[in-house]
């Protein structure tokens, strides 16, 4: 047989495969449908539905305006709360519907991975908690979660005194500040100084400095999240020379405190920590990890997690307190009951009124606005499908499952026709809607096997903060133009900073 004919045999029978695969899969795809009695939800209306061309277009143009996440409600609210649409070639159902979500992240945990993240976030947080899956995700998480128990998150020392730095930055002549940038650089002291042991310093840091140096290359590279998860595995197609650049430097920054703990270990030295008794994540983990490497890519993968969440959790906070004098008011009217001595982590849990404005500010803005995972195998959501848009839906190997954690905590039917407007008393023992029980219709931390393992230590520094800006100052003026707007990077903000004016008390 000559050459030329055994690779036309060749192509013939990859050709005869792939056919053979894609009705196979066709028939496998069917016979479960039916099995499962699923009916397709309503599709997207899309002027293609191979590359999806003029979604991709919309999204950008949306992200470009602030307003993606109102689009993402307009659109639910005008086809379905369930709905499919393509984007590159790729099949993804959209859904805001409870049982969907809570069968994804618990019920069907095993059916879903992902997906891309790790294209996505790899280059610059590496193999961590936040981004494996599988038997590798679990050993991670068991090793992360210990650091998070009442007993580390519970000491405020740490808390009060960035809060402190920042407090001296706080302008006390009434003239305007964005309590926004000063929140992600309290925010990121406190978490390197609890996961690496040495605070990065970046409050008051100047230009230039080192501090200066990681915060920006750390602010930037979260920046391109949005564009790198688009684009998946593609990312490793794609040249991006100042991200790789700003991964460098996060690297390098990491990099230094941990040889120096390793070193400080090795030589039985005191630990680079000024206070011998503070907690420190690194030094747990140093325990079961040696590699300097995997021990960044841990450490990093935590700092991605729960810095910018709760900087955002605070700034929009306090832009909508300074929209709401009265819930301030209220507030601080809570906090006097201390009478003006420095909370303790029993205090914080006592005072009810200030969790209510966290769950409702978590509620509105959800510092995780929108998530997705992938399907592993065929798989079944439980409602959405068929004209009654309640049957089962299919979901096919491979698909990305996108849910808004934004759209589902603003839908009328669960939070009743005040869902879009901010009152903390709705979740107060004495609300009208007594006793309201979202259930998996609420999800600021996720829920299921993967729920944030940060959520008491976020939930304590910005009950901290909060406070402690009650005790200090009597009045949070507005200072902010125009209504509040999405800033979206990995995480959600506002948009156009918090601008406010303070009167001390
Ligand atoms: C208001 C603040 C926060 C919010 C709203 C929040 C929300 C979330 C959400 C929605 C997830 C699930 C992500 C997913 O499965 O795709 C998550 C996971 C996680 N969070 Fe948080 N988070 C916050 C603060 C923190 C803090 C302060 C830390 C740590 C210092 C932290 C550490 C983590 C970790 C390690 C995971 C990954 C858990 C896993 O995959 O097993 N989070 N968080």
């Amino acid at each position: 047989m000559s050459s030329s004919t055994l690779l036309l045999l060749l192509c013939a029978l990859s050709l005869f495969y792939l056919v053979a695969n894609i009705i196979l899969r066709k028939i496998t795809a069917s016979r479960f449908k039916s099995h499962h009695s699923c009916l397709d939800p309503p599709a997207l209306p899309q002027r293609e539905r191979i590359i999806g061309l003029d979604l991709l277009k919309s999204g950008a143009a949306a992200v470009k305006a602030k307003n993606s996440l109102e689009c993402a409600v307009r659109r639910i609210e005008s086809t379905a709360n369930t709905y499919s649409n393509t984007i590159l070639g790729l099949n993804i159902i959209t859904t805001i519907d409870p049982a969907n979500i809570q069968t994804i992240l618990a019920q069907k945990f095993s059916d879903y991975d992902l997906g891309g993240r790790i294209h996505a976030w790899g280059p610059l947080v590496g193999k961590g908690v936040f981004t494996s899956d599988g038997p590798e995700w679990a050993h991670r998480r068991a090793m992360i979660r210990p650091n998070f128990s009442k007993q580390q998150v519970a000491s405020l020392g740490m808390f009060e005194r960035h809060f402190g730095h920042l407090l001296a930055l706080l302008p006390r002549d009434g003239s305007t500040v964005d309590l926004q940038k000063l929140f992600f650089s309290m925010t990121l002291d406190s978490a390197t100084e609890f996961l690496f042991g040495q605070s990065v310093g970046a409050q008051g840091a100047g230009s230039g400095s080192e501090a200066d140096r990681f915060q920006r290359a750390f602010d930037f590279a979260q920046h391109q999240m949005p564009d790198r998860n688009r684009l998946g595995v593609m990312n490793r197609f794609i040249p991006n020379a100042k991200f790789k650049a700003a991964c460098k430097v996060v690297h390098a920054w990491a990099d230094t405190y941990v040889e120096q703990w390793l070193r400080s270990r090795d030589l039985e030295s005191p630990k680079p920590n000024s206070e011998n008794s503070k907690y420190v994540c690194l030094e747990q983990i140093a325990d079961q990890v040696q590699d300097p490497r995997q021990l960044r890519e841990e450490m990093l993968n935590v700092l991605l997690a729960g810095r910018d969440t709760t900087a955002g959790l605070l700034s929009n906070t306090f832009h909508v307190l300074s929209r709401h004098p009265d819930v301030w008011e209220k507030l601080r009217a809570e906090v006097d009951t201390l009478e003006g001595r420095l909370p303790t982590y029993e205090d914080l849990k006592s005072l009810k009124y200030l969790k209510c404005v966290l769950c409702e500010v978590l509620r509105l803005y959800p510092p995780v606005p929108t998530n997705a995972r992938c399907a592993k195998v065929n798989t079944v959501l439980p409602t959405g499908g068929g004209p009654t848009r309640t049957s089962p839906v299919f979901v096919p190997k491979g698909s990305i499952v996108v849910y808004s954690i934004y759209a589902l905590q603003r839908r009328q039917d669960i939070y009743g026709p005040t869902a879009k407007q901010f009152i903390p008393e709705r979740w107060t023992s004495d609300s009208p809607d007594d006793p309201l029980r979202p259930g998996w219709g609420y999800i600021p931390f996720s829920g299921g096997p993967r729920i944030c393992v940060g959520q008491q230590y976020a939930l304590t520094e910005a009950s901290h903060t909060i406070v402690r800006m009650c005790q200090n100052f009597k009045e949070l003026q507005s200072r902010d133009q125009g209504p509040w707007k999405e800033g979206l990077g990995l995480t959600l903000c506002s948009g156009e900073g918090t601008h406010v004016g303070l009167v001390p008390a």
